[in-house]
This record gives structure tokens, sequence and C-alpha cells, in this order.
């Protein structure tokens, strides 16, 4: 089926249907009859303008009519209009595309267009750290605030994951900042985020984003390892033996654990509507802790982004309460037991020590404050808790031992004695520590606007 033959064949039967329908007029009821044509009437309900679109992007781009065609768009008659159209206080309308037609129609599909049709999904996403995300990185962010990395580094790294502030200048599009489907970006109209970074045009299937597999694009890596984290779970390897078997498509709150599925994903445990746990497009629910922050703080505590009106203990109880569809309460709490206790350790053993050396450092003069990053003691703190530190953390939290030990504690250890000994090097010759000058810097460090 996902042969690029198949999608051929799809889109060819496609094109014919149209071309019959077409000529059929307004009754083309005759398509549905012929057999072995794909039965799809596009003639119901639609206007001129709307069957223009994909009669002529039938040939264009073939393979977006196709993933239209097979969405719960094209079944509700949600036409490329309802998407494209652009009212009259666009900003970024597509001047090229007059040429091929009147209608005036924009590139970029923002959560504000999805929001006419779905509007309590985006304001649950506008709250979220998601369509927030470059706000609060440029409130934290060494790399950013600093200039230690540049555009190049920052549009093909940075903004792939965390978005990009879409700007149009003159009709044309800044091509460092589009196409981005960056989960924070920002968007002409002011809205932030973009919804296909996990439901992907044209199909916006809710299957697709149900699977690990639309997180893992981003969620990887060494300082973030949700995905790898996942595949080594006893939940991931489950989904890995048997999860085609499951029934993916399932209406939302439908969705139910041990009847469509049998071992959680990372939407059924951070999203997902479980039992009388409410679907959500607000990520940060159901957190008890910030397992990303250097010292792991509870989410209203987060200066650089204090989560609104949250209580640990009301979140954590959604979150058991997603287990308890497959788990005892004894099994469950255990679990948490574990991942509190290792989030303690953490904090106590490994990081508040490690900061206290390098703190005394600065106090002393040994090591500069001037740049944050030009250091190897620099470097090496950096990665305690923004790497190594997190593995620890998330592979507590998500049932992953090889990341809570080898990945994490384990190196916890070795870079803690690396700092130790560096330190102790230079306390001994009294000499301050050898500032690097970090290659590729110059980005801008001027903060962008982020809107409302
Ligand atoms: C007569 C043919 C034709 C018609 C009718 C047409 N388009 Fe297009 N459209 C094109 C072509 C050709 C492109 C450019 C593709 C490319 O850049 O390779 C395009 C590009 C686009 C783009 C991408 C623009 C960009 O800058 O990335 C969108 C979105 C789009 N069309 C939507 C629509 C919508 C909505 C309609 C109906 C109102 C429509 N088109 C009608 C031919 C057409
Ligand atoms: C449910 C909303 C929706 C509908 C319906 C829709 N689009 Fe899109 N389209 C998008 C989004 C979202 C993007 C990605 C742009 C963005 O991220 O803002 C996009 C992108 C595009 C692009 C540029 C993509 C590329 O890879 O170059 C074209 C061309 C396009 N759409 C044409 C169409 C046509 C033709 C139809 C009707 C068959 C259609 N769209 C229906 C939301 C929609
Ligand atoms: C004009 C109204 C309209 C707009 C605009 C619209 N949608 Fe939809 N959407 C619908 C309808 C209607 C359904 C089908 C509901 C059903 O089948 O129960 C749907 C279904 C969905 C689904 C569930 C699909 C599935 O597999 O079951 C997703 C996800 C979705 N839309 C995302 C989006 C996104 C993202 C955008 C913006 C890029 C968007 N929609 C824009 C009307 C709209
Ligand atoms: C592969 C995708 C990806 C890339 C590339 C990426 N990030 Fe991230 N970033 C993430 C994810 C996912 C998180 C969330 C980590 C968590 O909460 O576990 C994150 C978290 C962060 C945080 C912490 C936010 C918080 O809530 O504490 C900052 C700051 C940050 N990233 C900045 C950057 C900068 C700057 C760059 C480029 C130099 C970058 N990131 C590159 C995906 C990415
Ligand atoms: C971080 C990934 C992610 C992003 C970004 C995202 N969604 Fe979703 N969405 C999901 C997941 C996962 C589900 C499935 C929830 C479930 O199991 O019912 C879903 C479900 C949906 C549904 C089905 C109804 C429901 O509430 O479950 C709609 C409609 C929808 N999303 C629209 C949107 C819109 C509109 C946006 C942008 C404002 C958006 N999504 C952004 C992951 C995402
Ligand atoms: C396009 C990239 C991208 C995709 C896809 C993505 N995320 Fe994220 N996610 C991020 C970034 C970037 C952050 C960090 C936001 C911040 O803290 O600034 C993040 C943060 C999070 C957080 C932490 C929130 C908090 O309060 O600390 C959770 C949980 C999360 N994502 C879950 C998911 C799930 C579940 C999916 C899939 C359904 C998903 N994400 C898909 C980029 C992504
Ligand atoms: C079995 C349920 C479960 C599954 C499956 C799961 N998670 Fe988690 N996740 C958790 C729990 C529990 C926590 C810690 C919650 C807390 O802070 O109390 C967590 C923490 C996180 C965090 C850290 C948030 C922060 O900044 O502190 C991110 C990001 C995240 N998960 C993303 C994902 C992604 C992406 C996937 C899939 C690849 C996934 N999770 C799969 C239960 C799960
Ligand atoms: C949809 C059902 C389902 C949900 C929801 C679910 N699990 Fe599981 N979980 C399973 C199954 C099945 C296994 C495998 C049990 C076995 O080893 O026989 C499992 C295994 C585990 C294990 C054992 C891991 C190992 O390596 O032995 C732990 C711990 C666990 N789950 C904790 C949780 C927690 C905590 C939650 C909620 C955040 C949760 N699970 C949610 C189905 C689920």
């Amino acid at each position: 089926m996902n042969s690029p033959k198949g999608i051929f064949r799809v889109v060819f039967l496609l094109v014919v249907s149209i071309a019959l329908s077409v000529a059929a007029g307004a009754e083309a009821g005759s398509v549905a009859a012929m057999p072995g044509l794909k039965e799809y009437r596009i003639e119901r309900g639609l206007s001129e303008e709307g069957r223009g679109c994909i009669e002529c992007h039938a040939e264009q781009t073939k393979g977006i009519v196709a993933d239209w065609a097979a969405s719960r768009h094209a079944h509700a008659n949600v036409t490329c209009l309802d998407c494209h159209g652009a009212g009259a206080a666009d900003t970024d309308v597509s001047k090229a595309h007059l040429t091929f037609g009147e209608t005036r129609i924009s590139p970029v599909v923002s959560p504000k267009d999805c929001s006419r049709c779905h509007p309590s999904e985006a304001a649950e996403y506008a709250r979220s750290k998601h369509a927030n995300t470059l706000e609060l990185i440029w409130k934290i962010d060494p790399w950013l605030n600093h200039g230690l990395n540049n555009e190049v580094e920052r549009t093909t790294g940075c903004s792939h994951c965390h978005g990009s502030i879409v700007k149009l200048e003159g009709g044309r599009f800044d091509k460092q900042a589009w196409p981005n489907v960056g989960v924070g970006r920002i968007n002409p109209d002011g809205s932030k985020g973009s919804c296909s970074s996990c439901h992907t045009r044209h199909k916006f299937s809710l299957a697709e984003s149900r699977k690990p597999e639309a997180c893992g694009q981003c969620h990887l890596g060494p300082d973030h390892p949700q995905v790898e984290i996942y595949d080594e779970s006893k939940h991931g390897a489950i989904y890995h033996a048997e999860g085609d078997g499951w029934n993916w498509g399932a209406a939302a709150g439908m969705w139910t654990p041990g009847v469509d599925y049998r071992s959680p994903t990372c939407s059924t445990c951070h999203m997902s509507g479980v039992s009388d746990v409410a679907t959500s497009h607000d990520v940060t629910e159901r957190l008890a802790w910030e397992t990303q922050a250097p010292l792991t703080v509870r989410p209203g505590d987060f200066e650089a982004w204090p989560a609104v009106d949250h209580n640990p203990k009301r979140e954590r109880m959604k979150m058991e309460k997603v287990c308890y569809a497959c788990h005892s309460k004894t099994w469950t709490r255990g679990h948490f037991f574990r991942f509190d206790v290792a989030v303690d350790n953490y904090n106590e053993v490994y990081y508040k020590p490690a900061k206290e050396i390098i703190d005394d450092l600065y106090e002393k003069k040994l090591l500069s404050k001037d740049k944050p990053l030009d250091e190897k003691l620099e470097i090496d703190m950096y990665e305690l808790w923004h790497h190594e530190g997190r593995r620890a953390r998330f592979g507590a939290a998500m049932m992953a031992p090889d990341y809570a030990w080898w990945h994490g504690f384990y190196e916890l250890k070795k870079g803690l004695m690396e700092i130790e000994e560096q330190a102790e090097a230079l306390l001994k010759s009294g000499q301050p520590a050898k500032i690097f000058e970090v290659k590729g810097s110059g980005g801008d460090t001027t903060k962008p606007e982020f809107g409302k």
C-alpha cells in the first residue's frame, strides 16, 4: 500500500474518478457504480473553486491529493480551501499562485486555521510548552543567548524541533525559517506551533499521532532519548512485537486499553483519554516533575515557564489512573516510589555537589562567568545535567534500566569524577582554566518577538 507503485495506483484511480465525475456533472453517481474504481464523490457540496484546486493538484502534486483523499477530512468534505483559503486579513497570501487562478491562497496553515473546527485541541495546544517553546528556550538557552552557534546550526538543528519564526518579506518567505513544522513555530498570524508536527499533512491522522514514531522524531538523542527509552521498555517491546494488529484509529476518547491495544505508547500516557482522564493536547498535564531541568523541580516552580494552576499530586494521580487500566495499585505505586527516589538521588548525590564545585571555581575566578560554555569544565557540567542527568531521570520515569544506570547514574559517577579532578588541578595551580574560542559562534542574540 505504501510502495510508490501503490500510491500511483490510488492517484491514478482518483484522477480517473475525478475526470468521470466532472464529465457527469452534478449527478456523478455513475463513478461509484464502475467496478474497480475508488468510490470517491468530490462533487457532493463542492464549490467550483474547491473542485478546481483538487483537479489541478491531482496533476501537479499527486501525493498531496492522494493523502487528502485518504483523510477523514476528505470524507467530511473539508477541502483544500477550508485550510488554505486566505481571508482579507491574511498577510501570507501566495502571489505566485495567483497565476493559477483568482482564489487567494495561503501556503501556511496554522493552529489558528485548524481552530475554526477544532477549538478545544487548539486551545489546549496554545497553552502547552510545545506551543510556547521558543519563548521558553530564549529565556534560558546558553547557545542562543550567548550567540555560541550560528544561524546555519540553528535552522538545521533547533528550529526543526522547536520551530522557527515564519516571516514573509515582500511576499517571499525567509528561506532560513520556511518550510518548518517545529512544535512551537510562530506563524504570520501570531498563533504558535504546527499541528502537523504530529499529524502530518495531508492525512492528519489520529492513528499516526498515537504511535511512538510521531514523537520520536524530536524526542531522541543524548539529551532526551524518550523514544529509545520506550523501545527498550517492556511496553515498547510489546508494541514492536504486536502493535501492527492493534486498532489505532478508534475515535478520540474511545481508544481503550485492553480492547484496542495492550501496551501503552507515548500518547496513551501523556495525551490520550484513558478511563476518566480526559484527552489533552497540553503535554505538561500528568507530569509531577521537571526532569529536564538542571535541578529537578515541580512544574509550578519552574522559573522559566511556571505551569499555571499545576498541582503535582493531582497530575500524578492522572498519570497513575492511566496505569490502573492495566496494572494494580501496588505495581503502579511501586514504580512511582522508585522514580521519585531516583529523582532525589540525582538532585542530592550528583547535581548539587557538582554545582557546588563549579560555583566555588567561579567565586575564586578560576572559571570565567563571561560565556557559559567556553571552558572544558563548563561543558562537562552542562553534560552532567543535560545529558546523563536527564537520561538517569527519564530512564527511571519510563521503565528503562539501561538508561537509568549505564547511560545515566554510571555516567554521572564518571562525570563527577572528571569534574573533581579538573577542579583540584585548578585549585592546586591557582591558574584560571583555559578559555576556548567557540567555533561557529556569531548567531544573533537579540530576543525575537513572541507575540501575545
Ligand atoms: C491550474 C492549476 C492550479 C489550481 C486551479 C490550483 N493550484 Fe495550487 N498550485 C498549482 C501549482 C502549479 C503550484 C506550484 C507547485 C510547485 O511549486 O511545484 C501550486 C501551489 C499551491 C500551494 C503551495 C504554495 C507554496 O507557496 O508552497 C498551495 C497551498 C496550493 N497550491 C493550494 C491551492 C488551492 C487551495 C487551490 C484552490 C483554490 C489551488 N491550489 C488551485 C496549481 C494550481
Ligand atoms: C486540514 C487542513 C488542510 C487541508 C484540507 C489541505 N491542506 Fe494543504 N497543507 C496543510 C498544511 C498544514 C500544510 C503544511 C504547511 C504548514 O505547515 O503550514 C499544507 C501544505 C500544502 C502544500 C505545500 C506542501 C509541500 O510539500 O510543498 C500544498 C501544495 C498544499 N498544501 C495543497 C493542498 C491541496 C491541493 C489540498 C486539497 C486537495 C490541501 N492542501 C488541503 C493543510 C491542509
Ligand atoms: C472546516 C473544518 C475543519 C478544519 C479547518 C480542520 N478540520 Fe480536522 N476535522 C474536521 C472534521 C469534520 C473531522 C472529522 C471528524 C470525524 O470524522 O469524526 C476532522 C478530523 C480531524 C482529525 C482526526 C482524524 C482521524 O484520523 O480520525 C485530526 C487529527 C484533525 N482533523 C486535525 C486537523 C488539523 C491539524 C487541522 C488544521 C491543519 C484541521 N484538522 C482543520 C474538520 C476540520
Ligand atoms: C531533535 C530535536 C531537537 C533539537 C535539534 C533541539 N532540541 Fe531542544 N529540546 C527538544 C526536546 C524534545 C526537548 C524536551 C526535553 C524534555 O523535556 O525531556 C528540548 C528541550 C530544550 C530545552 C529545555 C526546555 C525546558 O523546558 O527546560 C532548551 C533550552 C532547548 N531544548 C534548546 C535547544 C536549542 C537552543 C537547540 C539548538 C541549539 C535545540 N534545543 C535543539 C528537541 C530538540
Ligand atoms: C505533540 C503531538 C501533537 C500535536 C502537535 C497535535 N496533536 Fe492532535 N493529537 C495528538 C495525539 C497523540 C492525539 C490522539 C489522542 C487520542 O488518543 O485520542 C491527537 C488527537 C487529535 C484530534 C482528535 C480528537 C481528540 O481530541 O483526540 C484532533 C481533532 C486533533 N488532534 C487536532 C489537533 C490540532 C488542531 C492540533 C494543533 C492545534 C494538534 N492536534 C496538534 C497529538 C498531537
Ligand atoms: C517536532 C518536534 C516534537 C514532536 C513531534 C513532539 N515533541 Fe514533545 N517536545 C518537543 C520540544 C521541543 C519540547 C520542549 C519544550 C520546552 O520545554 O521548551 C517538548 C516537550 C515535551 C514534553 C515535556 C513537557 C514539560 O512540561 O516538560 C512532553 C511530555 C512531550 N513533549 C511529549 C510529546 C509527545 C507525547 C509527543 C508525540 C505525541 C511529542 N511530544 C511530539 C518537541 C516535539
Ligand atoms: C507508561 C507510560 C509512559 C509512556 C509509554 C511514555 N511516558 Fe513519558 N513519562 C511518563 C512518566 C510517568 C513520566 C514522569 C512524569 C512525572 O514527572 O511525574 C514521563 C516523563 C516524560 C518526559 C519528561 C518531561 C519533563 O520534562 O520532565 C517526556 C519529554 C516524555 N515523558 C515523553 C515521552 C515520549 C516522547 C514517549 C514515547 C516515546 C513517552 N514519554 C512514553 C510515562 C510514560
Ligand atoms: C495498556 C496497558 C498498560 C498500561 C496503560 C500501562 N502498562 Fe505497564 N505494562 C503493561 C504490560 C502488558 C506489561 C508487561 C507485563 C509483563 O511483564 O508480563 C507492562 C509492564 C510494566 C512494567 C514492568 C517493566 C519490566 O521491565 O518488567 C512496569 C514497571 C510498568 N508496566 C509500569 C507502568 C506504569 C507506571 C504505567 C502508567 C504510567 C503503565 N505501566 C501503564 C501494560 C500497560
